[in-house]
């Protein structure tokens, strides 16, 4: 079983995946560092240099090979990777669950965090608090596709018994 987490940027995928990862003993795979190991460049040099259209493409390879070849894992996916309808063809052969955020909450955790992300890395707290309501009307679209939404806020060991018990994998805790 591969139990996908989606969600938008900021709203705990990583961590919960590391955490779920643990309770359950299986590897976590984080869709961005695997681009990274695979493509041996950062995230942000892959947009500077080829644009996001680019990396969209690498996300979409990089997806289909772990699907296609990886069992018991947690996929930590990044923001946009389940935006495409291409894309589902291979989450639906996932357990996928969407970690739905409030923008409040989103803001609060990525205004610290906007570094290593290429969409928000230059902007202003109005700038980012726009981006978050824009992009997560354009993609709640594709995020309500999850099988289970988890849309409570709860500590990461509640939140990651609850997604092991929705994806059945409970007998693993
Ligand atoms: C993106 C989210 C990022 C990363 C890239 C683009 C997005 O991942 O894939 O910067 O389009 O939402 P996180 O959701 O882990 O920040």
């Amino acid at each position: 079983m591969i139990i996908s987490l989606l969600g938008f940027m900021g709203s705990g995928k990583s961590s919960i995946g590391r955490r779920l990862a643990k309770e359950l003993g299986w590897p976590c795979i984080d869709l961005d560092d695997y681009i990274v190991e695979k493509e041996k460049m950062e995230i942000n040099a892959i947009f500077r240099e080829y644009g996001e259209e680019y990396f969209r493409e690498l996300e979409t390879k990089h997806l289909k090979s772990i699907v296609e070849s990886a069992h018991d894992i947690i996929l930590a996916l990044g923001g946009g990777a389940p935006c495409t309808k291409e894309n589902w063809n291979y989450l639906e052969k996932t357990r996928s669950v969407y970690l739905k955020r409030s923008e409040e909450y989103l803001f609060d955790n990525l205004k610290e965090k906007k570094a290593k992300r290429p969409l928000i890395k230059e902007m202003n707290d109005d700038q980012l608090r726009e981006l978050i309501a824009t992009k997560l009307a354009e993609r709640e679209g594709f995020y309500n596709q999850a099988e289970f939404v988890i849309d409570i806020t709860l500590s990461k060991r509640m939140t990651a018994e609850t997604i092991a018990m929705c994806c059945g994998a409970e007998s693993l805790l």
